[in-house]
């Protein structure tokens, strides 16, 4: 992407808010250990807006006035490393932003803050920024200035950004396809691998040697692999518990591509085979989820699809011969998350579900999110005990399109497909 790629964005959102002066963080590293920092990562927004991976800095819209303030500018080399500078490939990203020094940021934003009725932070994420905010728009501090009679309001800019980042371009497509194949191809070698013996710990980690090996730089979260009886926890995360034949793996593990992020859940026998308990619920998932799937099309909601998912699951419980009365009571535990969450730079991504009038969005073209129903028989079911302590999530990502919905991911899911790579651990 381009500077004036960039400068769109920026422009986009300074016209959809036309009110609102927006100052966006880009946050600094954590300490991991004395001297030693995490690896640092840009907050979605900034990189939305600038392409910049820059540390330390603040970006500024004010209308058509944007600012970068770093103290990068102020160096010109870094015998250490270049996490403060801008790197030297990112450059021309800069395009028509103004460069300033961090000593800047209360002058533009005095400067500025006459001429707007909000401002819009990333709140809660940056102390000395929320601290900045609280004192520009509290009262004491009113700018006679101002041309509003409106008191300043002060927003989570996270929202407003959300609601451009909600829509994906093709070019933003292109890296979700791109994550979401790559990441596709780690599950299917997966399946390939001898399994019992190995350690959760040992799975996630061959899972995320496989994405470094398709050039990937970061998982899109923590790869969740729970096995047995840990497959009912929703978010586990991988212990030293060994696989033993006969049990489930469930494995929730996607990454990055250009920013972008793959989010997928396999669900697979240690062994070779599914047991038949197994496959009878993992049966009804995945009936659950391609019925989601064959639903997605511009006009329906997320909530619309969650319920025809419940619906779906319903059904197949029942026709196990689940006792209705306990099932209308039991769902909600059954699948306790919501089938579906938006998903780009961040695995899920922070647009709202809600539109403006507080109805529930309706779908559009380029819209992208999960579609991952779930069964968990966590312990104290009284119907089908034969299943407690199994766990089923099958998870794939799409992007509604104006037929319906390309379905980006497309590791194996049927169980023969699985089966038949079980087969060559
Ligand atoms: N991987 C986290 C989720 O599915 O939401
Ligand atoms: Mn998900
Ligand atoms: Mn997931």
């Amino acid at each position: 992407m381009e500077a004036q790629n960039y400068l769109k964005r920026r422009l986009d959102l300074a016209t959809r808010y036309s009110n609102t002066l927006f100052v966006i963080s880009s946050g600094t590293e954590s300490m991991r250990s004395h001297s030693v920092a995490y690896r640092y990562k840009t907050p979605s927004d900034f990189l939305y807006l600038t392409g910049l991976n820059l540390s330390h800095s603040y970006l500024i819209i004010a209308g058509k006035d944007h600012y970068i303030l770093s103290d990068a500018f102020a160096r010109t080399s870094s015998v250490w490393g270049e996490e403060a500078m801008i790197a030297a490939n990112e450059q021309h990203l800069l395009g028509d932003l103004k460069c300033e020094s961090l000593q800047k940021l209360d002058e533009i934003l005095h400067d500025k803050i006459s001429q707007f009725d909000r401002l819009a932070i990333p709140m809660g994420r940056d102390a000395h920024l929320d601290q900045k905010a609280l004192s520009l728009v509290s009262f004491k501090r009113r700018d006679r200035r101002r041309l509003s009679a409106v008191p300043l309001a002060l927003s989570d800019s996270r929202t407003l950004v959300g609601s451009l980042r909600l829509h994906k371009d093709t070019s933003e497509i292109a890296h979700m396809r791109e994550a979401s194949l790559r990441s596709s191809r780690v599950h299917a070698e997966i399946m390939k691998s001898q399994l019992i013996g190995k350690s959760e710990i040992q799975i996630a980690n061959l899972i995320e040697s496989l994405f470094l090996s398709e050039d990937m730089q970061w998982t899109s979260y923590e790869s969740i692999v729970g096995s047995g009886e840990r497959a009912v926890m929703l978010h586990a995360r991988a212990t030293q518990k060994k696989i033993s034949d006969g049990e489930l793996i469930l494995i929730d593990a996607g990454a990055e591509w250009n920013s972008y992020c793959a989010d997928i859940t396999r669900t697979i026998p240690a062994g070779k085979k599914f047991s038949a308990e197994q496959r009878a619920l993992y049966d009804i998932v995945l009936k659950a989820q391609k019925a989601i799937l064959a639903a997605v099309k511009t006009g329906t909601t997320i909530q619309a699809l969650h319920e025809l998912g419940l619906e779906e699951l319903r059904e197949g419980l029942l026709g196990l011969g689940y006792d209705k009365n306990e099932l209308a009571l039991d769902l909600s535990q059954l699948m306790p998350h919501s089938t579906s969450h938006w998903i780009g730079m961040d695995v899920h991504d922070p647009s709202a579900y809600y539109d403006d009038n507080g109805q529930e969005r309706r779908l559009e073209e380029g819209m992208c999110f999960t579609v991952e129903p779930g069964l968990y028989f966590r312990e104290g079911f009284k119907e089908l005990a034969e299943f407690e302590y199994l766990g089923v999530r099958i998870e794939d990502d799409v992007c509604v399109t104006s037929t319906g919905c390309e379905v980006l991911t497309s590791a194996p899911k049927e169980t023969d497909e699985i089966e038949a790579l079980r087969a060559k651990a």
